[in-house]
C-alpha cells in the first residue's frame, strides 16, 4: 500500500498481514533500512567478537542482511558459521555473496527461530539482534535456542529500548513517529522495549552466569547522519507503514509526513539521536 501512497496513489489497498502470526517483521526490507541495517553492524561484532574462537560452531538468527554473520565467519576460521532468517530474499542474496567469496565455513538458510532445523546441542555460540522485538512469545524464541546450544554454550543477545529513544530538537512530528512505531510494533504482540527485559528472559528459562550491559546506537559523523534517517524515513514506507494506517491512527498525507521529517532532519545535520540497546550474555 505504502508504495503506491508515495508514488501519489493514495488507492486504499489491504496489505497482507497476518495478525494472528507468532512473527511479524514489519520493518521491511526496503534498501534505506536495509543500509542502516548494514551500518551499525560493527556494534554487534565489537559485542560479539570475544567470546568467539576459532573452531566454535556458530548460529546467527535474524541475520538480515548478513553483516554481522561475515564477520564472524572471519574469526571462525576453523568451525562453521549458520546465519538464519524467515526471509529468503535476504538469505539467498547472503548466498550469493558467499558463492562470491573464499569463505567455506559460512552458510545462510532460511529458518524460524521459534522452529530451528537443528539438532539438539549443536552450537557454540547463538547470536541475535532486533529479532525478539518482534516476536509475540520471546521465551519460546530463547527456549528454542536453549534447546541447539551445547551445554555450556553461549548465547548473545542485543535487542532495543525503543522508548528510551532520544531525538533533538523534541519537533512534535517526530516524538509522534517514535511512539507510532512503538504502537505498531506492539499490536502484532511485540515488544520494543524487550531490550530491558533480557535478564529476565535469559534467567527464566534457566541460563547461567547472565550479564546485561547497554549500548547507544547513533550516527557519529555528519556523513552517517543522513543515511541513518533515511533508514528511519523508509521504515514507515513499510509494513509498519501499513499498521499505522490500518489503525487509522494517522492519515496517508500525516505519515508521508512522517517520514520526510526524517529525511530533512538527515540534511539539516544539525540534531541529535541516540537509542539504547540492553545486551545481554548467557551460559546453558
Ligand atoms: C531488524 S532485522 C535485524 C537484522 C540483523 N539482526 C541486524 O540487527 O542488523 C530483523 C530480522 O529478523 C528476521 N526475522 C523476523 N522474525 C523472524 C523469525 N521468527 N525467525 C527468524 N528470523 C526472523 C527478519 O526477516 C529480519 O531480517
Amino acid at each position: 500500500m505504502l508504495n503506491s501512497i508515495f508514488n501519489g496513489n493514495t488507492m486504499n489497498k489491504k496489505s497482507n498481514i497476518d495478525q494472528e502470526s507468532t512473527d511479524i517483521y514489519s520493518f521491511g526490507y526496503q534498501k534505506g533500512v536495509i543500509d542502516y541495517l548494514v551500518y551499525r553492524a560493527q556494534k554487534s561484532v565489537d559485542f560479539i567478537l570475544p567470546h568467539l574462537n576459532s573452531y566454535m560452531e556458530v548460529l546467527e538468527c535474524g541475520c538480515g542482511p548478513g553483516t554481522v554473520t561475515f564477520e564472524i565467519a572471519k574469526k571462525v576460521t576453523k568451525g562453521n558459521v549458520i546465519g538464519i532468517d524467515i526471509n529468503k530474499n535476504q538469505i539467498d542474496s547472503n548466498n550469493t555473496k558467499v558463492d562470491d567469496s573464499d569463505f567455506n565455513n559460512l552458510q545462510f538458510e532460511v529458518a524460524n527461530i521459534l522452529d530451528l532445523p537443528y539438532s539438539d546441542n549443536s552450537f557454540d555460540i547463538v547470536y541475535m539482534q532486533a529479532l525478539l522485538i518482534h516476536i509475540k512469545n520471546p521465551i519460546n524464541a530463547i527456549k528454542e535456542v536453549q534447546r541447539v546450544l551445547k551445554s555450556d554454550g553461549v548465547i548473545l543477545i542485543r535487542e532495543p529500548i525503543m522508548d528510551r529513544t532520544i531525538v533533538s530538537p523534541e519537533i512534535p512530528i517526530l516524538i509522534q513517529a517514535i511512539e507510532l512505531i512503538q504502537k505498531a510494533i506492539c499490536s502484532y504482540g511485540g515488544d520494543p522495549s524487550i531490550g530491558r527485559k533480557l535478564w529476565s528472559l535469559l534467567n527464566g528459562v534457566g541460563f547461567k552466569g547472565i550479564q546485561i550491559s547497554s549500548n547507544w546506537g547513533q550516527p557519529h559523523t555528519l556523513d552517517e547522519w543522513s543515511d541513518f534517517y533515511k533508514g528511519w524515513a523508509e521504515v514507515y514506507r513499510g509494513k509498519i507503514g501499513d499498521i499505522i494506517l490500518e489503525n487509522g491512527w494517522v492519515d496517508e498525507k500525516s505519515l508521508v509526513d512522517i517520514s520526510n521529517a526524517f529525511i530533512n532532519l538527515g540534511k539539516k545535520k544539525n540534531g541529535y539521536a541516540a537509542a539504547p540497546w540492553g545486551e545481554a550474555v548467557g551460559r546453558k
